[in-house]
């Protein structure tokens, strides 16, 4: 596919769409734009030009300029992204929802909340405060990523035990197709099998079939009681091995988070919070919730005995909101503290069926020892979804970490895959990271399905084009 380059005629018709101050052509702002949260050193290309519409009707005449032109468009959330999801690989137009961040309206009587696409997660639920209501998405990133980025990546994070991932509350969603057009998908209603679920579609999609402006989320009462565990053990192995017993136990945590010494270390450090870890070789995170005090007390309980029946050497419990915070915030944390330790890195996201938790550690310790590399690991692990990082030595050169870097993930994704029966990614996405491992762990037949599906929504391939599929 050959696209047009931006031209100065190009940029006038832009600047017609969506005036002058949403329309960057400056370098030294435009690079902001041609990087996520992938280690830039591998996971980087500037746009040519970077707009900010305010409106849904600039964001399809955008994509009808686009469509006529044949120029390449990457819509931008946050730029939280972990796959390199919005990075503009031809370069072409980044069109960023930013500016797109109004709450359109509340409804209390239909538990419901629709907001632009560019609404901070946290910020939707700091302004639904009042309501008693809450939308349950909690991706990790809550602080900075935006609305439209959680349903582009159907976001999962650190409630889905209990609360599902992004795709369950999303009820309606307004797209703006590869040609311009603006569709309604869905609505108020929480149950709809009208024809294909084409805003299924749409979530996950990672902004290659349309771009997503606003959205219809499903919002749930919060819970009156909540309580956190802390529980440190002295093997990774150990504290791991606990996950699938907690999960059969006929209780529904909101969350078990697993955090190995490593990674909880380098984020306690991070945020200056001197927590004991004499003897620590990894911890669980377990939070339970309900409306009933007595109910989620002997929940937490039996939580608790289970760990100390399995060895942990401590049970802490964080009641009030401000303690409870504290650890998340080690928790939420921990990504970005690994960053700061060390820039250049693979973090990933492998998912397996419950059983096979305690099987993905001794892998990666083996992984570990074979390229002499660190690779913490924390995640949601009740989700089965490890965050195993694995880390450049700061000895190595660029070079060699190039080279050895797609081995490393080739032979955990094919464990992963092959010996494990889980996926390559439970909530980041394929971007451009994944994309060559995509083609080739996916039968033949599935490929061309999803290609031809592309191809029918996006037949001049302008939409996000080089992600998910090669
Ligand atoms: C987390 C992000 C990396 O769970 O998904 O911290
Ligand atoms: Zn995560």
């Amino acid at each position: 596919m050959t696209y047009t380059p931006i031209t100065g005629d190009i940029i006038e018709e832009l600047i017609t769409i969506c005036s002058l101050s949403n329309v960057i052509t400056d370098r030294e702002r435009i690079e902001g734009y041609s990087h996520d949260e992938t280690s830039r050193e591998q996971f980087c290309a500037m746009p040519e030009v970077v707009v900010t519409p305010t409106t849904t009707s600039q964001v399809a005449q955008i994509m009808r300029l686009a469509d006529r032109y044949t120029i390449p468009v990457t819509p931008r959330g946050a730029g939280s992204g972990l796959s390199g999801g919005a990075i503009p690989l031809f370069g072409g137009i980044v069109l960023s929802l930013e500016k797109m961040n109004r709450i359109i309206e509340v409804d209390e009587e239909n538990l419901t909340v629709t907001a632009e696409a560019g609404i901070v997660t946290n910020e939707l639920n700091e302004r639904l405060k009042d309501t008693g209501l809450f939308f349950a998405g909690y991706p990790m990133s809550l602080e900075s990523c935006f609305l439209g980025g959680n349903i582009a990546e159907n976001a999962g994070g650190g409630k889905a035990i209990k609360y599902g991932v992004t795709r369950g509350y999303v009820l309606g969603l307004t797209v703006v197709t590869p040609q311009g057009e603006i569709v309604h998908l869905g609505g108020k209603v929480t149950k709809d099998v009208s024809s294909y679920d084409l805003k299924q579609l749409y979530i996950g999609s990672e902004g290659t079939l349309g771009i997503i402006t606003e959205a219809t989320i499903k919002l749930i009462g919060v819970p009156k009681v909540a309580s956190t565990l802390l529980v440190p053990f002295t093997g990774a192995q150990e504290a791991i091995s606990v996950v699938p017993l907690l999960m059969k136990q006929g209780i529904i945590p909101v969350s078990i988070e697993f955090m190995d010494r490593l990674s909880f270390a380098i984020s306690a450090e991070y945020l200056n919070e001197s927590l004991p870890l004499d003897g620590v070789g990894a911890l669980l995170l377990i939070e339970v919730d309900g409306s009933d005090e007595a109910q989620v007390e002997a929940d937490l309980i039996a939580v608790g005995e289970l760990c100390e029946e399995q060895g942990a050497m401590e049970v802490y419990i964080a009641e009030d909101a401000n303690n409870r915070e504290r650890i998340w915030a080690v928790r939420r944390a921990i990504a970005e503290a690994i960053k700061v330790y060390s820039p250049i890195q693979s973090l990933e996201d492998v998912v397996v069926p419950i059983a096979s938790i305690p099987r993905v550690l001794p892998f990666l310790e083996e992984l570990s020892a074979k390229y002499g590399l660190k690779i913490p690991c924390y995640g949601h692990a009740g989700d089965g979804n490890l965050h195993a990082t694995v880390i450049k030595d700061p000895d190595w050169t660029m070079e060699r970490w190039l080279e050895t870097e797609p081995k490393i993930l080739g032979e955990l994704y094919a464990f992963i895959v092959g010996e494990l029966e889980g996926k390559i990614s439970g909530e980041h996405g394929i971007g451009v990271k994944r994309r060559e491992f995509v083609k080739e762990l996916t039968p033949k037949a599935e490929y061309e399905l999803l290609k031809t599906l592309k191809s029918a929504f996006d037949p001049k391939n302008i939409m996000n084009p080089g992600k998910i599929l090669i």
